[in-house]
């Protein structure tokens, strides 16, 4: 399944209307980098490469989206840090400010060679997170570049891998849950290290003598394409292909946490799907 093709138009089940292209892969029009200093570059003339790195001295870098948005669908293509990446976490994703916040997250935790990344991704609507979904991927992210897409509408958040629907979170405002419409959210994007957790809990730590470790972003687009309103059958077919083979971790199926807080409503009332860890 590596070199799966699926084009976005066979995936959702697009509504029509126009789609404005709010800017499109200039990084120096596009973002700002907010830390990390000499550790985030943009090259090429058009600013279409974007570097962060991270050795003992930065710890990280990172960037933002000149502009926010209320609903759209961003891309990103990333490459990850290649060979022993163990402990650093290469992040893009959405979030508005203030106490109260959402965020879109999609976080790639790094492993020691030959071990498999882990992506990460949470939904936090009005502050409130805890909706963690974890996934390998089908492919090995450090040798060439793969599209990460957010789709982001007032009916549902689809996270998308090369086109692929990897998770959906829809609006479920009518039994209390409350889901992110109102709160405009820039793009994010950064590098870190968190060895204290990242892998494996924690027990694999970053090696140092291997740095700088490098990810590399291009392509970025946004458009403020809400008119998205959901998966075609197509589309939930592989979203049920990918929740089979390649989800590791999913917060409605957990177990020890059902003990201690109930179900979230959004999870559904029927008899919970098979513990997946
Ligand atoms: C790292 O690899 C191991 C298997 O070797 C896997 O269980 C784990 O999910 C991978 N990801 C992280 C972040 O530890």
């Amino acid at each position: 399944m590596g070199n799966l093709r699926v084009s976005s138009m066979l995936v959702l089940s697009l509504i029509v209307g126009s789609i404005i292209a709010a800017f499109a892969n200039n990084f120096h029009q596009d973002v700002e980098i907010t830390w990390g200093g000499r550790h985030a570059q943009i090259l090429g003339r058009q600013g279409s490469l974007l570097t962060l790195s991270m050795d003992k001295t930065s710890r990280g870098a990172g960037f933002e989206s000149t502009k926010d948005f209320l609903f759209g669908r961003f891309n990103m293509q990333m490459k990850l840090i290649a060979g022993n990446s163990a402990g650093t976490v290469t992040t893009f994703y959405l979030s508005s400010e203030g106490p109260s916040h959402d965020e879109i997250d999609l976080e790639f935790l790094g492993n020691k060679s030959g071990a498999p990344y882990t992506l990460h991704t949470n939904v936090f609507s009005h502050g409130q997170g805890g909706r963690e979904e974890e996934f390998h991927l089908w492919f090995d992210p450090t040798k060439h570049f793969h599209a990460y897409s957010i789709v982001w509408n007032p009916q549902n958040i689809i996270i998308l891998v090369d086109n692929i629907p990897i998770r959906v979170f829809s609006n479920q405002e009518s039994i209390g849950v409350p889901y992110p419409n109102h709160q405009r959210m820039k793009v994010y994007a950064s590098l870190w290290d968190a060895d204290d957790w990242a892998t494996r809990g924690g027990r694999v730590k970053t090696d140092w003598s291997k740095a700088p470790f490098t990810a590399y972003y291009r392509n970025f687009v946004a458009s403020s394409a809400w008119e998205m309103q959901g998966l075609s059958a197509r589309g939930r077919q592989l979203l049920t292909w990918v929740q089979k083979r390649y989800r590791i971790y999913n917060y409605c199926n957990d177990l020890k946490r059902k003990q201690r807080h109930g179900r979230p409503p959004e999870c559904g009332h029927g008899p919970s799907e098979q513990q997946e860890r």
